[in-house]
């Protein structure tokens, strides 16, 4: 089955045809990135203006550079959420559209969930089956989630950010050290060979039960705090230097790898109390976060000291993309039937609660 898949949740204008789930066929992504950077961040009006201007060129590539023809397709899969919902709408509208035209069924995808799937259109030879139960770190600009899986479909959330999401932790501390947007990759690449010691930033707890919601406080996250310290740091040793940090490059690149640090070991704390808690062998760690050379470091070393088996995404698959979206679909999941056409685009859709 011949899936083609569609992703507008956020900043990535994105297309794929992927068959029976595994094998993509092709995977077209246009990165706004540039035309949010002036902004620090994503403005979710110039996101949706620019999937509308976008979108038809990158289905018809993604079409046509799978080698098949629009009448070869065998459904059309869209993200419905979590998202932006004017980003969203912008892809639901385009796929119920096609869909119509080509009579082909629509599906509609939780982002979450495809994410989640995404390490496995890395590894041709891993199924669901192997690895289940796994323990999935799902980490984005917009979402930092622990969730357990069990199978296809079978999710249970485990923690969640009370506030910040990890990729945003790293954005809102790159601006703080003038690194430009997006912080992440910036963060990661200045860090590279400095002290991720020389200063000791939070690594925050939840620690009182009651406010997550009835998940358990000591797998949630919280990087405001982390945000505020770094914020606080530079304000008392650079006050004059704010906005343009003019101090020598390895001091600025020691505070950016004590920063990415924080972040790292308090994810890396909430995995490893998840995999001994719910006793899983394997776990992964999706999203555009997973990336992180720091963090991939620190998965395998926990992977080696807890005897468990990690399994990450390709670079292309970690962040935003529609093979994940299609490949989700060619597996039987996601919205379908007659209530996808009343599918509406879903912002804070969640995951396995
Ligand atoms: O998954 P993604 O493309 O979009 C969302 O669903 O949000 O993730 C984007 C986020 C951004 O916050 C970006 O700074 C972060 O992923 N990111 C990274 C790295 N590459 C991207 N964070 C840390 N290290 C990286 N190498
Ligand atoms: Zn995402």
């Amino acid at each position: 089955m011949h899936v083609l898949g569609i992703e507008t949740s956020c900043d990535e204008t994105a297309a794929a045809v992927v068959l029976d789930g595994t094998h993509v066929r092709s995977n077209e992504v246009f990165s706004q990135v540039a035309l949010h950077q002036p902004y620090g961040g994503v403005v979710p009006e110039i996101a949706s203006r620019n999937h509308v201007t976008y979108l038809p060129g990158v289905l018809e590539d993604a079409v046509s550079h799978s080698g098949l023809n629009w009448n070869q397709l065998d459904a059309v899969a869209v993200t419905y959420g979590p998202g932006l919902a004017s980003s969203l709408l912008v892809g639901i509208a385009s796929a119920k559209a096609l869909a119509l035209r080509i009579k082909v069924p629509l599906i509609g995808i939780n982002h979450l969930e495809a994410h989640i799937y995404s390490a496995f259109l890395s590894h041709d030879s891993l199924a669901f089956s192997d690895v289940c139960p796994f323990i999935a770190l799902v980490v984005s600009g917009g979402h930092t989630c622990l969730v357990r899986v069990d199978g296809l479909g079978h999710y249970r959330l485990l923690g969640t950010t009370m506030d910040d999401a990890a990729g945003e932790a790293f954005d809102k501390g790159a601006n703080l050290l003038g690194l430009g947007y997006p912080g992440g990759p910036a963060i990661d690449s200045v860090s590279r060979g400095a002290d991720p010691d020389a200063i000791h930033f939070p690594r925050s707890r939840m620690r009182k039960p009651g406010i997550t919601g009835g998940l358990q406080h000591d797998l949630c996250f919280s990087f405001s705090g982390l945000k505020t310290a770094l914020m606080y740091y530079m304000k008392t040793h650079f006050r004059d230097q704010m906005a343009k940090p003019a101090f020598p490059p390895e001091y600025l690149a020691n505070i950016a790898a004590s920063y990415q640090e924080a972040i790292v070991d308090t994810l890396i704390d909430r995995v490893r109390l998840a995999i001994n808690r719910e006793k899983v062998r394997s776990f992964s760690a999706v999203g555009g976060v997973s990336f992180n050379h720091r963090l991939r470091e620190k998965l395998a070393n926990l992977a080696e000291s807890t005897s468990t088996h990690v399994f990450l995404p390709l670079q292309k698959y970690c962040v935003d993309n529609a093979a994940m979206v299609g490949g989700l679909a060619g597996k039987g999941q996601g919205v379908s039937g007659r209530s996808v056409w009343s599918l509406d685009a879903c912002p804070n859709l969640e995951i396995g609660r």
